[in-house]
């Protein structure tokens, strides 16, 4: 198949499909597994979304002539190694604002870069709309749960950022490269 992408957008691209895959597979592990009704729906229309997200990527980069490179390790995982798994659906929903907080800013400078295929972009705009509903949801949840005695949550957000900023930073370095943050061959 020989596509329009440079080798360094491809595996960009194929890199956000994946952590949209990874984003879908566990917000639909805890829609199943909550006991809280109220949650489970929030929980199931973030998983359809994140799902669509995956689906979307992919099915750009198919139109621009390519498929997606095999990506396993996800900008999530980079959380997991530092962070552990969280253990309340709390502490999940507050890495996740952290996690969607920085997408929501990195696809913006994705978006605002001139070299960026016109169908790049507007796939871009399209998850940008989504991501503004996950954040509302999502902190609209944790200021409630902080309302009701979770006072530990502003401090724990804020070690998450920290955390996610080294990480980020990290990426950046690499972004032309993304082969070697994630430690990959092209
Ligand atoms: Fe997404
Ligand atoms: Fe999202």
């Amino acid at each position: 198949m020989s596509g329009v992408l440079p080798d360094d957008e491809l595996w960009v691209l194929s890199y956000y499909r994946a952590s949209e895959l990874a984003g879908a597979l566990l917000f639909g592990r805890l829609a199943r597994r909550t006991s809280d009704g109220e949650l489970s729906i929030f929980l199931t229309e973030h998983f359809a979304e994140e799902a669509r997200h995956a689906w979307l990527w992919t099915s750009l980069i198919r139109e621009l002539g390519h498929v997606p490179v095999r990506i396993t390790e996800t900008y999530q995982s980079h959380y997991s190694r530092e962070i552990g798994i969280p253990a309340t659906i709390a502490e999940v929903l507050l890495l996740t604002r952290v996690f969607e907080e920085r997408i929501y800013c990195h696809f913006v400078r994705h978006l605002e870069r001139p070299e960026t295929h016109a169908l790049v972009k507007a796939t871009l705009k399209t998850m940008l709309e989504d991501e503004r509903g996950h954040l509302e949801w999502v902190g609209e949840r944790l200021a409630r749960y902080e309302a009701e005695g979770m006072t530990f949550l502003p401090a724990l957000g804020e070690k998450y950022r920290e955390i996610d900023r080294r990480i980020y930073a990290e990426a950046l370095e690499c972004e032309s490269r993304l082969w070697d943050f994630l430690g990959m061959k092209p």
